[in-house]
């Protein structure tokens, strides 16, 4: 049997997961097959998709609880080409901010969620160590409608692959909880994606615009989709350099008169 451009599928009752393995697929004609535990095949599918996708497609199909990838060299790479064509656009706004942010050394991303995100960072700044801070909580924001979507500890299972053997620190904590471990005017780029209600992202600009160096840069997602987002940003920094297919960016180069001002709203 040619077991390129194939992704085998086994179905363990045990645990009622499926484990996938994958062997050396292209973006077209990928063929999926189904086993039974006695490696028997139970369903087959041909699609054009590419692998990661295909693992969505099959979790979606089948009523299993997870997916365990066996993880091959080339999953990583397919993976990624798999981010760019899931996230589409959007992309083209995380790329920039790394371009405008590519001297940074030092990042922290708040809400990672399965690490496509996370990938992305770490792929276009290669060159930095990246603080990717999420508790993987369920429900984690009562208005954003995709916390409800998946399980988190599945969100969580997918983030360790995608971001495995990669310049990324795992942080299972809330980002108000890292930010007291990091000092002061020590992170280069904060980049804010969790939980998007206007007291909470507040709360993650007050925590960590001390935390950035200056010239750093503040920068996150969903400026124009959430409207707490928006009011949050424009409150406590004004107007962002850049807005770039939702995601906004704020150079730090405050004047005094901005530090004072932070500085009281920080009391509060
Ligand atoms: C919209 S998702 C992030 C998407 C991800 N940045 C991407 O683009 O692929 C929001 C994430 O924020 C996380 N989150 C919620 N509250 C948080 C908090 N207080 N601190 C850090 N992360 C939080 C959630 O667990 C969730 O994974």
């Amino acid at each position: 049997m040619n077991i390129n451009n194939q992704l085998f599928c086994f179905f363990d009752s045990s645990d009622n997961n499926v484990y996938a393995k994958y062997y050396g697929i292209e973006k077209q004609n990928v063929n999926i097959k189904f086993y039974n535990e006695k490696s028997l095949i139970y369903d087959e599918l041909i699609t054009t998709n590419d692998c990661a996708q295909l693992l969505f497609t099959i979790k979606e199909k089948i009523d299993i609880k997870n997916i365990k990838i066996l993880y091959n060299d080339s999953f990583e790479s397919e993976l990624l080409k798999y981010l760019s064509f899931k996230r589409g656009g959007s992309n083209l706004g995380l790329i920039k901010v790394c371009e405008i942010a590519n001297k940074t050394k030092i990042m922290v991303e708040i809400g990672s969620y399965q690490g496509e995100s996370t990938a992305i960072f770490s792929t276009y700044l290669p060159n930095a160590k990246i603080y990717a801070v999420d508790p993987w909580q369920n429900h984690y924001d009562a208005k954003d409608g995709s916390s409800e979507d998946y399980d988190m500890k599945d969100v969580e299972y997918n983030f360790d692959i995608i971001t495995k053997n990669r310049n990324i620190i795992k942080k299972k904590m809330t980002s108000e909880e890292f930010s007291f471990m990091i000092d002061d005017e020590s992170v280069d780029l904060v980049y804010i994606d969790g939980n998007h209600q206007y007291d909470f992202v507040k709360n993650d600009i007050l925590k960590w615009i001390p935390k950035i160096k200056q010239n750093g840069y503040i920068s996150g997602h969903d400026y124009h989709m959430f409207e707490d987002v928006r009011n949050a940003v424009d409150e406590i920094l004004g107007v962002p350099d850049i807005i770039v297919e939702d995601n906004w960016l704020k150079r730090k180069t405050y004047s005094e008169e901005m530090k004072s001002f932070l500085n009281n709203k920080m009391v509060l």
